[in-house]
């Protein structure tokens, strides 16, 4: 059984600490053996920058997706992900794009493919059809031999989430959401063998809103006026999910939801 731990949208500093000591913890104790981490809010509340991606593979991150912030701090990744193809950005971003959306990592011997795709509905960019895109990457990654494939689907509305999960049910060992960084309960297995959870929750600051100090958030709804957003700094929380998985068949046969107070 390989045990796949994805991680939530990891926010500013806070959320880094709190990677570094669980994944650490869960690696070591074998907990988790392959980890997936989306690290879109990473550097400073959006985006991630070559050094943050440096140190989150040293913590024992295997894969790192992002999402609509992924080229925030545009200069200190670009090219960094030219060269380095385990930090993806969604599939269907336009394919002027750096980056990619695909890959496969080894674990235990086991060829691991994660695909990275966005949703559409009420998002900020206009993605292309995340449906498409994902049978693309799904074709990609299994010609590079992927045996287990694991897809994070980075959107706003649970429908599409939920949609595409049933899209993929038994061709991929699970599809879990990131981007609203609020952890849903709805995890589930499918009869198909496909685990999903719509999304995992935010591994940052909860005494917040949805990681930025709540203060100045709360002045942008009051005034319209845009202020610069703080990454706030209390009740740090490690948020994701945790995919049992049966190497031999490539489906899931467990998935819990992770969600854990820094101690
Ligand atoms: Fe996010
Ligand atoms: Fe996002």
């Amino acid at each position: 059984m390989l045990k796949i731990l994805m991680i939530g949208d990891t926010y500013g500093d806070p959320g880094l600490k709190a990677v570094e000591l669980f994944v650490g913890r869960m690696k070591k104790s074998g907990e988790a053996d392959f980890v997936v981490c989306n690290a879109e809010n990473a550097a400073g509340g959006a985006g991630i920058t070559e050094s943050i991606a440096r140190d989150l593979f040293r913590i024992g991150c295997d894969v790192l997706t992002c999402g609509d912030h992924v080229f925030d701090r545009k200069k200190e990744i670009e090219d960094f992900m030219q060269k380095e193809t385990r930090v993806l950005r969604p599939a269907n971003f336009p394919k002027a794009a750096p980056g990619v959306g695909s890959c496969v990592v080894e674990s235990k011997g086991i060829k691991v493919g994660v695909i990275h795709v966005a949703g559409q509905v009420f998002m900020r960019f206009h993605f292309t059809s995340p449906f498409h895109a994902v049978d693309e990457e799904i074709e990609k990654v299994k010609k590079q031999g992927a045996s287990v494939i694991v897809v994070d689907m980075h959107a706003e509305a649970t429908s599409e989430k939920t949609a595409i999960s049933w899209y993929l049910d038994g061709r991929v060992a699970a599809v879990v959401g990131t981007h609203t960084h609020v952890q849903t309960a709805d995890d589930r297995v499918s009869g198909k063998g496909t685990a999903c959870l719509t999304d995992l929750g935010m591994t940052g600051p909860y005494d917040s809103v949805i990681g930025a100090e709540k203060e100045s958030i709360i002045r942008r709804f009051l005034t319209q006026i845009h202020t610069k957003k703080e990454v706030a700094r209390n009740d740090v929380r490690f948020s994701g999910a945790l995919v049992t998985v049966d190497e031999r068949t490539g489906r899931a046969t467990a998935i819990e939801r992770v969600h854990k107070k820094l101690q």
